[in-house]
């Protein structure tokens, strides 16, 4: 299993060589080389994240890989070439090439964006022996450090948020690569830092992971907030138009994530009457019940009760008679 799973190492690292010098070298990078200066991503972050691209050939990997012996069926487990009866080809054609690493900075799986419009924008490579998508963060090898000193971290939706965050000083960043946040997300960040900072999308999606990121949190015991951006913005296209400052005070004034699940709900619902508030109330329920602390559920209900103008004891009955000293 240990010789496997070199030989697969061995084959993600040729991967990143591979599409590393197509993307420097050849002829055919130079459209992606292009799109690279355009975004501000060019010469040394393109050599930290070992960005590459992948031309419309339809083998070059799979002849790079040949050429230096690696096993072709290895590859495939991999989910980077395909079998058809015409023979091998690879996955990845015309798009850049992220490789996405685990914590030590090994090579564990791809994704690859087209330089245009045309869908899908990115696609990932497979679950695969060394890549289980649940648990893993882009990003975390080069943010560690930073995340570590200052014991928080901050998630993003995408790869050119963390890059373009991490470009701009803020180091402890890291980013779900299309997959909602999990609870082993959840649990591998509490293991390295003491509180989390979501800064998803501000738009319909973004708004719904952060919801669902502040459950996993409170389930976690991890306290999260939420640093919010103008509407349509991500953090990318954030700092594409403002400054590190500008960025600093919007986290700065991060709210608690509850709080602005709170918020949301009553800006969505307004609680004008006995039928909103009753909605209101019953959507809340659940995600109140997770939150662990007393003292936050007792100034939680009672911020609750105020915005919404209702007496506490038809709070926790309406909660379901619910306990407040247990969990
Ligand atoms: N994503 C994906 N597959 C898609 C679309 C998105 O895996 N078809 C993932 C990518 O990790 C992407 C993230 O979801 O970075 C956020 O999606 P989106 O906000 O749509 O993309 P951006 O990261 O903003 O892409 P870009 O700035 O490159 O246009
Ligand atoms: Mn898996
Ligand atoms: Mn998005
Ligand atoms: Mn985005
Ligand atoms: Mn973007």
């Amino acid at each position: 299993a240990q010789n496997d799973r070199q030989a697969f190492q061995r084959i993600n690292d040729l991967t990143v060589e591979y599409y590393r010098s197509v993307l420097e070298h050849s002829p055919a990078g130079a459209v992606a080389r292009k799109y690279l200066e355009k975004r501000t991503a060019t010469g040394e972050i393109a050599a930290a994240y070992q960005l590459g691209y992948a031309s419309d050939r339809s083998d070059g990997l799979v002849q790079h890989l040949k050429a230096n012996g690696a096993d072709l069926e290895k590859a495939l487990k991999l989910g980077i070439i395909r079998k058809s009866d015409r023979g091998w080809y690879d996955l990845f054609r015309s798009r850049l090439m992220f490789p996405i690493c685990d914590p030590k900075g090994n090579t564990i799986a791809f994704a690859g964006r087209v330089l245009d419009a045309s869908l899908p924008k990115y696609i990932n490579s497979p679950e695969s022996p060394l890549y289980h998508k649940s648990s893993v963060l882009f990003g975390i090898n080069m943010a560690l450090p930073a995340i570590r000193s200052e014991n928080s971290v901050i998630i993003v939706e995408g790869y050119f948020d963390h890059l373009a965050l991490f470009r701009a000083g803020i180091r402890n960043v890291v980013a779900t690569c299309g997959t909602a946040l999990t609870a082993s997300h959840a649990a591998l960040l509490k293991r390295h830092a003491a509180k989390v900072f979501t800064l998803f999308d501000s738009d319909t999606a973004g708004r719904k992971a952060t919801i669902r990121s502040m459950e996993l949190f409170l389930e976690q015991r991890l306290p999260a907030y939420v640093i919010t951006l103008p509407a349509g913005d991500d953090p990318d296209s954030f700092l594409a138009s403002n400054t590190v400052e500008d960025f600093r005070s919007r986290q700065t004034k991060a709210r608690p994530a509850f709080d602005f699940f709170v918020r949301s709900l009553l800006a969505a619902t307004p609680a004008d009457s006995v039928d909103n508030k009753v909605r209101v109330i019953d959507e809340l329920a659940p995600r109140f019940r997770k939150i662990a602390d007393p003292v936050e559920r007792d100034l939680y209900e009672k911020e609750i009760c105020r915005l919404m103008a209702i007496a506490p004891h038809a709070f926790r009955k309406r909660l379901g008679g619910m306990d407040l000293t247990a969990r």
